[in-house]
């Protein structure tokens, strides 16, 4: 099972998602404002404090619902068709709150935060270097970086999980996108600045305290000094690359030689923006996934042991590589069932360019819509068994039953993530050779309760890895 074998060949068109395109506006109707909300902070409170329950319970409230967040009005979307048909919908662009806070991590000129023909533009460029025909040329890197988590774990050892998924994620993109050595030096400063920064992000993003964060406090410095260094980073990681004439085929090169709509070169800063909009969310949502990949391979042994045994029939007992990937199923069923359970982004939004309609309701232009991945993939209208870990749901003869977009972490549309192969990859071979290599538990102060920050993680993963 891919993630991709659960979308439909022609999704969100009005038919498929019942929202004609352009539907007279007097025959819409306002959304059901969602239950619970309370005086002045409206349902803000709930938010704040269990945001996973409190999106996870909208779609009692309707398909589509108001939120009211202190005097703002902010709609959810609930239902997977209605999610699809958002995604899809040229009615809607990237912006709002959660975007213009990342407009500080990412840059304004990337492709992340990037609307129009600019966004049309960036992903022509970057999207060579994730076609499916490209995934092959990264294989050795990919496997290269898998054994050598492995190979760093002492047996018996205690693995801080947090760290080892960064290093290991932020390797993978860096070295396949942005060829060349000077990566290996860099990529252990690139995963503590990420951390760091994201941390701090997501601070900023849930509770907005404006020149509080301004204020000369450790967490402030520690949080500046991580984006300042960040942001250098990619300074160097493009003068080298330019000082050293050489032109890979790769990522970089695509971005260095890129023209815009006249034709001339893109300019310094867009460069430097695309650099760190691929580079930040290919390292936090690969390392929040590995890291929950550890935690389910620790918590169902039996899962653990049948990855075990289905790498060594595939490999013959020899190392795991690039080429056994596709062979895989349940390794990488084991991937999928973790990705929905635990997707790394669990909440997204999209801004109404004009008044519009979703699911017979009316949205006005300007208007702010949310829906969670999360609280989609564990409904239990779209699940049997909603909470299990079942891999084999799964299995092709099971995987129909899923209804169009209850699975889609790599979202669907324009704005579909690029690198849905590039990960989906990288992932299972991470996942087939720890297996086959260690079986895991949890530790003293292990904590694998859900972080909820920018991508969900558990709060410190800490397993000792065994030898089988
Ligand atoms: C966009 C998920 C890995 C680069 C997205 C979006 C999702 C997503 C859901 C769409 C956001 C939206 O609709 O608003 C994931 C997951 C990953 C992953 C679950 C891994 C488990 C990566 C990697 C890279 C990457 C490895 C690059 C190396 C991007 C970029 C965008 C994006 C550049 C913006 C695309 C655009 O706006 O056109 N990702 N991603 N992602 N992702 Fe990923």
């Amino acid at each position: 099972m891919t993630v991709e074998s659960v979308q439909p060949a022609n999704p969100g068109t009005p038919a498929a998602t019942g929202t004609p395109a352009h539907p007279a506006t007097s025959d819409l109707r306002e959304p059901p404002l969602a239950g619970g909300a309370v005086p002045v902070l409206g349902h803000g409170l709930k938010l704040v404090r269990d945001p996973l329950a409190f999106m996870s319970g909208l779609r009692d409230h309707g398909d589509v619902v108001r939120l009211k967040l202190g005097p703002k009005t902010v709609y959810a979307v609930t239902t997977p068709a209605l999610t699809g048909a958002l995604a899809l919908n040229p009615d809607f662009k990237i912006d709002g709150p959660l975007w213009e806070s990342l407009e500080g991590l990412l840059g304004k000129e990337g492709v992340a935060t990037a609307n129009g023909p600019r966004h049309r533009r960036q992903r022509r460029t970057i999207q060579p270097a994730f076609r499916l025909d490209a995934i092959p040329g990264y294989g050795p890197v990919m496997e290269e970086e898998a054994h050598a988590l492995t190979d760093r774990w002492k047996p018996g050892g205690t693995i801080d999980c947090t760290s080892e998924s960064f290093r290991v994620a932020v390797r993978i993109a860096a070295r396949c996108l942005l060829r060349g050595d000077y990566m290996d030096e860099r990529a252990e400063r690139l995963s503590i600045d990420l951390a760091t920064v994201f941390r701090g992000m997501y601070r900023r993003m849930v509770i907005p305290l404006g020149p509080l964060y301004r204020l000369p406090f450790p967490a402030n410095r520690e949080f500046n000094r991580a984006l300042a260094d960040l942001h250098l980073l990619v300074d160097e990681i493009v003068a080298e690359r330019r000082e050293s004439g050489q032109k890979p085929n790769d990522l970089l090169t695509a971005l260095l030689e890129a023209k815009d709509d006249n034709g001339d070169p893109i300019g310094e800063q867009e460069i430097h923006d695309q650099v760190v909009a691929i580079l930040t969310p290919g390292s936090e949502t690969v390392a929040s996934t590995i890291m929950w990949l550890l935690q389910v391979l620790a918590a169902h042994p039996e899962h653990a042991e049948k990855v075990r045994t289905e790498v060594e029939s595939v490999t013959g007992g020899r190392p795991v590589g690039f080429e056994h990937v596709r062979s895989l199923t349940h390794t990488n069923n084991v991937v999928v069932e973790a990705m929905r359970l635990r997707p790394a982004v669990w909440i997204l939004t999209r801004r109404a360019v004009s008044d519009t309609a979703l699911g017979g309701y009316r949205i006005p232009a300007g208007a702010d819509i949310v829906y969670s991945p999360y609280a989609i993939q564990r409904d239990a209208r779209s699940y049997t068994r909603h909470l299990d870990f079942d891999p084999d749901r799964w299995l092709p003869e099971r995987a129909k039953e899923v209804p169009k977009y209850a699975m889609s972490p790599f979202s669907v549309g324009n704005r579909k993530c690029p690198s849905d192969h590039f990960s989906m990859t990288q992932l299972s071979l991470i996942t087939a050779a720890v297996s086959a290599k260690y079986r895991f538990e949890q530790v003293g102060g292990s904590d694998d309760t859900t972080r909820v920050g920018i991508t969900l993680r558990p709060q410190n993963l800490l397993l000792r890895a065994m030898p089988w």
